[in-house]
């Protein structure tokens, strides 16, 4: 093929496209974050674009997912359109990646027991009466025979002893020697936790020597130009080539992006970080090691390992130390993955003798019930639309999204970054959900209602229901400053009941599964980014948690338990047992899901 080049505005950039893909792969692959929910597909509206130069473009089906206005002035699906010319297009404007909403807190010092461990040795020196090699040398030093060399320390030993005087910290793992430096670093080991969410990855740097978190950063998962959810990941594996590699290294490069900035923060050696544990759900822990995560879409949803892995962390890509363990937290089931396992070490729910039922809202909504007796898990799938996804006007908690909306006379909003809105995040759309029941403007079935059909509406808020495609919307924000409306479609409203129906009738199913009743439990823990932020009124006006129990918030709790884990071989030990510990509940195999999930709907508690 011709090669072409696109011109990327506001920023001018210049692409070269020697290939035949889509407007959307090259961008994406280029390393131009654009949205794209649908993996690609057409169907979700998100990877807009405005062709500003580019006739083939403008002539090809613009598909269904813009309006006739925005086909006009030239929008078009990036998705849609292969590239067959020199073309200038421009992106919208979008939240700014750095700014990213993520919960990153949790404690800033854990408890270390490890086997890493540093030596300051002074070595003396050989002589025609010493000719002991460099390494029996070392072993002297330390004192035991039994170790087992690296060949990184027999590359690295004869300059390094010689260059440092014959003073060199030697780092060993258990029995082996992994590392040598120069002089004394023994305060310097490293690890990083990993939350590998299917929209979000958060990494926590910790010193393994004192146990102090030295820095963390959260940013995008690289995977999601490829589809949203892990069904849509693994339909993207099963239909390309090498779409098991493409994505694997998309995660393995945000990761290295996470440590670049995390190694920036803290002003350390990446060669000092030797270790490195995941949590995630199962099938992004599949696509982190590269294997195929196929099975897991179909019944009866086979993952191709659960149990933890000790893998080396350098040869999978990730640029830290050539002998760093990468340590994956065992996995459940299918659906239920290592983040569950998290969630549960941080909250000790296998120790607690009152029943506790956590939930982790994500993309899939991890649900747990039980205390030290028992414990059972399901997953749920919510769907993308709590993280903004599948939402016309949706997008992830950054600068600009809504985040709240107080309904009284009129609409009140807060808005991330104190920016002017240009969409609304999971937690903004929960909140304007249930305002619009309390105010009587969507009923209990999730009908958006025409002003006349509600009594006692101000003039502010009927000159805000607007006749939709879909029946009718309702303008949250009225665009400003060339900026669009943003606008809660009835199609949003039925999105976020099938959401928010999956996991309350996940909880029902577990409730009626364990025997018990709602009064039996004790309180629900609420997991997770999205779980941290939502207003928890406004969970149970929605009928997303049930209405009697009381609510705590535990912030990123699978993070955490990836933190607890990275610092503590009694924690991994922890983690087999609870991963052995939890029944998996499969949904769909129970007959009377389709019942529960269809009352779950409701808005009605
Ligand atoms: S419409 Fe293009 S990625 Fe979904």
């Amino acid at each position: 093929m011709k090669s072409f080049q696109i011109t990327v505005l506001p920023t001018n950039r210049k692409i070269e496209v020697t290939e035949e893909k889509s407007l959307h792969s090259a961008l994406t692959q280029a390393g131009i974050d654009i949205e794209g929910t649908c993996g690609g597909k057409g169907t979700c509206g998100k990877c807009k674009v405005r062709v500003l130069e580019g006739k083939k473009a403008l002539a090809k089906d613009a598909g269904k997912k813009l309006s006739k206005e925005e086909k006009e002035a030239g929008w078009r699906l990036a998705c849609l359109i292969p590239i067959e010319e020199d073309m200038t297009i421009s992106i919208p404007a979008k939240a700014e990646e750095g700014d990213r909403k993520t919960h990153l807190s949790g404690k800033d010092h854990y408890q270390v027991d490890t086997q890493f461990k540093k030596t300051n040795i002074t070595m003396p020196k050989p002589s025609l009466e010493d000719q002991k090699s460099d390494i029996n040398r070392i072993i002297a030093e330390l004192g035991e025979d039994d170790y087992e060399i690296t060949l990184q320390v027999l590359e690295k030993a004869p300059k390094m002893i010689r260059d440092s005087k014959f003073n060199v910290t030697v780092t060993s793992y258990g029995k082996k020697i992994i590392d040598i430096e120069k002089g004394d670093t023994t305060k310097e080991i490293y690890g990083v936790a990993f939350d590998i969410g299917t929209t979000t990855v958060v990494g926590t740097l910790i010193n393994l020597v004192t146990g102090e978190v030295t820095a963390a950063n959260a940013a995008a998962n690289a995977q999601r130009s490829y589809g949203a959810d892990v069904i849509a990941r693994i339909t993207y594996v099963s239909e390309n080539k090498n779409g098991l590699e493409v994505l694997k290294n998309k995660v393995v490069e945000t990761m290295n992006n996470i440590i670049n900035s995390l190694i920036d923060t803290a002003k350390i050696n990446p060669e000092n970080i030797y270790s490195i544990v995941t949590v995630g759900n199962t099938v992004m822990q599949h696509l982190l090691i590269g294997s195929n995560p196929i099975n897991i879409a179909m019944a009866p949803y086979t993952p191709v390992f659960q149990n933890s892995l000790k893998l080396n962390a350098y040869t999978m890509g990730i640029h830290v130390n050539k002998e760093a363990v990468l340590y994956t937290t065992p996995n459940v089931a299918g659906y239920v993955g290592a983040d569950t396992v998290g969630v549960i070490l941080a909250t000790h729910i296998e120790e607690s003798e009152d029943i506790l039922l956590a939930v982790d809202i994500g993309t899939n909504g991890e649900i747990m019930l039980g205390n030290k007796d028992r414990i059972i898990a399901c997953s749920a799938a919510a769907g993308p639309a709590f993280e903004g996804a599948q939402i016309k006007k949706g997008m992830r908690a950054a600068d600009g999204a809504i985040e709240k909306v107080t309904i009284t006379d009129d609409v009140y909003i807060d808005v991330i970054g104190n920016k002017k809105p240009i969409g609304i995040c999971g937690s903004g759309l929960v909140d304007a959900v249930a305002e619009l029941i309390k105010v009587g403007i969507i009923n209990l079935g999730g009908r958006l209602l025409p002003s006349d059909e509600v009594p006692n509406l101000t003039k502010a808020l009927k000159d805000r229901i607007v006749e939709g495609r879909n029946g009718y919307d309702f303008v949250i924000y009225k665009g400003e400053d060339s900026l669009e409306d943003v606008v809660l479609t009835q199609k949003d409203v039925r999105e976020l009941q099938l959401a928010k129906g999956a996991i309350y009738a996940g909880i029902k199913i577990l409730i009626s599964e364990l025997g018990i009743e709602v009064k039996d439990i004790n309180r629900v823990l609420l997991a997770g980014a999205f779980g941290n932020y939502i207003q928890v009124e406004s969970a149970k006006t929605i009928a997303l948690l049930p209405e009697e129990l009381e609510v705590e918030q535990v912030g990123n709790a699978a993070g955490i338990g990836a933190r607890m884990v990275l610092a503590s071989d009694s924690e991994k030990a922890r983690a087999d047992y609870i991963s052995d510990k939890i029944k998996y509940i499969e949904l769909s195999s129970r007959k009377d899901f389709q019942d529960v999930f269809m009352t779950a709907l409701g808005f009605g508690n």
